[in-house]
């Protein structure tokens, strides 16, 4: 008797459902709030401080309910030379989640970045044709959505493929194998792994028309071919000199209205430095923003932010002057952004 009530006591509490009206309380971390409006908060990994920095690893695992690597599950990561696979880091992050029941974004299978040089300069010296690149892309693609078959929710299928212009990009993949790629690409993933939800991500659609335009005629098309993509994601890589895309909630709303989950992938909110109070309150203005327009939306279920730790972000690297970009200081203190977000009440 004494032995069933503690089994009983010790059992773990039912999972919590998704809460569609406005909650009591703030939530007192990120996986609380993801909790209460019943989506998937995550954030890019670095893997090296996911293994290297135990506060890294603690804050992490405390606050995100979802994870993307922000670098360990690129082509040039995994098959660093033509058919030697380095799965180390990738399967350390799914590690990592499942032991903190985390769920997973795949972060990317086609890009025009960070490709591998044994491909590019393959391609460009004539090596590799065009009959053999798509062979090559069809092999990545299933050897990499198999090896993780079942574990990871999402997949960002392919990335960037469309111009600030809204043409085509003219990466590899277009000037060698035509615009079918991108359905090939969709069909190898669905193939390899049924269950997982496939999505197009890309920057600047929260705002730039063409882009927007162009990706939706892409995702219509697709749908109409019977290809199977369940989801769009925004990168949402924002910054306080520019105003809030203040259309993206439409926005998102025009691609659910095509059946599509939707995602804000890779958030982040970057100011020229230096920092000022003023620019941390501007900062936590537009997470708190795009917090709300994702919440206004039925289909929208994730936002993953870019790093969590101005200690790892890419924005130094990438944007000159620039910084300071995520929800927490290289000390891991929380920002403003970070108290404007645990302050969202529930979905409208
Ligand atoms: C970035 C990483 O954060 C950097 O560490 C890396 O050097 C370059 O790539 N859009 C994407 C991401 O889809 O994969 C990019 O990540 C940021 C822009």
């Amino acid at each position: 008797m004494i032995l069933a009530l503690a089994l009983v006591l010790a059992a773990p509490a039912p999972p919590a459902h998704p809460h569609p009206h406005p909650h009591p309380h703030p939530a007192k971390d990120l996986r609380q709030l993801a909790q209460q409006h019943g989506i998937k908060i995550g954030t890019a990994v670095d893997i090296a401080a996911l293994r290297d920095e135990p506060d890294y690893r603690q804050r992490l695992n405390r606050e995100f309910t979802h994870v993307t690597a922000e670098n360990a599950m690129k082509w040039e990561s995994v098959e660093p030379e033509r058919g030697v696979y380095t799965w180390d880091d990738a399967d350390a992050l799914v590690e990592n989640a499942r032991r903190n029941h985390q769920q997973i974004r795949g972060h990317t299978l086609l890009w025009h970045n960070q490709l591998p040089a044994w491909l590019t300069s393959g391609v460009e010296d004539g090596t590799i044709d065009a009959t053999e690149l798509r062979e090559i892309l069809r092999e990545h693609i299933t050897t990499q959505v198999r090896r993780y078959k079942g574990k990871i929710r999402a997949w960002d299928v392919v990335n960037e493929v469309v111009e600030e212009d809204g043409s085509l990009r003219q990466s590899i993949w277009l000037q060698h194998l035509g615009p079918g790629y991108i359905a090939d690409a969709f069909r190898w993933a669905h193939r390899a792994d049924p269950h997982a939800k496939l999505f197009i991500n890309d920057y600047n659609l929260e705002w730039n028309a063409p882009k927007i335009e162009t990706t939706l005629s892409i995702v219509k098309d697709l749908k109409a071919q019977g290809v199977p993509i369940h989801g769009i994601g925004f990168q949402g890589h924002l910054g306080i000199q520019y105003d809030y895309p203040a259309d993206w909630a439409n926005v998102m709303r025009r691609f659910a209205d095509l059946g599509l989950e939707v995602a804000i992938t890779e958030l982040d909110v970057r100011m020229v430095l230096p920092v000022t109070p003023e620019k941390l309150a501007t900062q936590a203005e537009y997470y708190r923003r795009a917090l709300t327009d994702c919440l206004s939306v039925r289909a929208c279920r994730e936002m993953t932010v870019w790093g969590f730790t101005d200690r790892h972000s890419w924005v130094p690297g990438w944007f000159e002057g620039e910084g300071a970009a995520t929800l927490l200081d290289e000390n891991l203190a929380p920002k403003p952004a970070y108290k404007a977000l645990l302050a969202v009440r529930g979905r409208k």
